[in-house]
């Protein structure tokens, strides 16, 4: 049976970063510059994603403007009739860079942010300056007449900062607000105990969104993600495994999501082995879990089978051991009860370091204790 085409395209170009944030979600053993996708089949993908019926393309990393020819990608992409997205920190992003990517075609730039204090969210992105080069990034982009989304990364050191991020995004001509707490994948997950936040701090971040998606209708459009492990349902993943989206990774590899690798047992096919097209139909990995044939008890019987798709696969195995099981974030599950527990418990006692990426790891870790938190 033919499966219809994914709509979006993650392209992964890279995972250098000149950031180090603490909760990436980047999987922990990154691929090297030396196992990336040249330019040339890169623009293959891109062509066997137009062909394979893929409109929109997700420029990401790590860092997307560590590649030198991001431009020329974006403008292969372009040609092709795709919608070209940048997902960027934005620290690598001038004023000339941001001309060529025009005259390139991009059509929407997201940039993330993680505090609206400079200090504070250079520490948790491990990177000094960042900040206000995201600042003046931004500008750029709305100055350049290019719809801005905010991506701005919620944890518990910046909870109560929600409205200030909110005056940020409108500050900046945002059209767009992403309120996203931390998903515990890669690092985010390895540095959960210090970054997860208190019920009481959910609460209170829920009602000032609740409040300014209503002040602000028509002006800036709110996206909420709540951390997950205080959630009843779990989120649809990538829309459902296999049924809209597919990544590509920095070396090739064909995902179904950009935590797939973490899943034993699974064979990725590469860009090099077979094209976008077959393996999206015909490849184990894409098959596994796509539809609900794979389900077991609560989703198999569950009316909600085919609104969320069963949740994460990534997060039931970082958090039951098994991929197959019903996501925990689900009130149905067995293990629910047991995650949210864990959650509260992490919130009221946090940890105190942070775990950054680097060679000098170890060594390389920081008191989590924010400045702010003394307040
Ligand atoms: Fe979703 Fe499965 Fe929970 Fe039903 S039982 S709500 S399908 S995760
Ligand atoms: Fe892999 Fe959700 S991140 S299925």
């Amino acid at each position: 049976m033919s499966v219809p085409p994914p709509f979006a395209m993650l392209a992964e170009v890279t995972h250098r970063c000149p950031m180090r944030c603490v909760y990436c979600s980047n999987p922990l053993a990154l691929e090297p510059a030396s196992k990336e996708l040249d330019t040339d089949t890169w623009r293959r993908v891109l062509d066997e994603a137009a062909d394979l019926g893929v409109l929109q393309v997700h420029f990401s990393g790590g860092e997307p403007m560590a590649r030198r020819d991001l431009v020329a990608l974006v403008d292969h992409a372009t040609r092709q009739g795709l919608y070209a997205n940048l997902i960027t920190s934005a620290v690598l992003l001038d004023q000339e860079q941001l001309a060529r990517l025009v005259d390139a075609g991009i059509e929407h730039v997201q940039i993330s942010f993680q505090d609206i204090d400079a200090a504070e969210g250079d520490r948790i992105g491990g990177l000094a300056d960042a900040h206000q080069k995201k600042l003046a990034a931004a500008r750029y982009v709305t100055a350049a007449g290019l719809p801005l989304t905010v991506n701005a990364v919620v944890q518990r050191y910046n909870a109560s900062r929600v409205t200030e991020f909110i005056d940020l995004a409108v500050g900046l001509g945002a059209g767009r607000l992403e309120v996203a707490n931390v998903q515990y994948y890669g690092w985010g997950l390895l540095n959960r105990a210090a970054l997860m936040p208190t019920r009481e701090q959910l609460d209170e971040m829920t009602a000032v969104v609740e409040a300014a998606r209503q002040r602000l209708a028509g002006v800036l459009t709110i996206d909420y993600v709540i951390p997950d492990y205080y959630a009843r349902m779990p989120k649809s993943c990538m829309g459902g495994w296999a049924r809209q989206f597919l990544n590509v990774d920095p070396a090739g590899r064909v995902l179904p999501c950009h935590a797939a690798t973490t899943i034993p047992g699974m064979t990725f096919d590469t860009v090099h082995d077979r094209g976008l097209a077959e393996i999206w139909q015909h490849s184990q990995a894409f098959n596994r879990f796509r539809g609900t044939a794979w389900m077991p008890e609560p989703c198999a019987s569950c009316e909600y089978r085919e609104v969320d798709w069963g949740g994460c696969r990534c997060q039931a195995l970082a958090l039951t051991g098994d991929a197959a099981a019903t996501d925990p974030v689900c009130h149905k599950s067995p293990h629910h009860q047991a995650i949210l527990a864990m959650a509260e418990a992490e919130s009221a006692a946090p940890s105190d370091t942070f775990v950054y990426r680097g060679a000098r790891e170890r060594a390389d870790m920081q008191r989590a204790r924010s400045p702010f938190e003394a307040q």
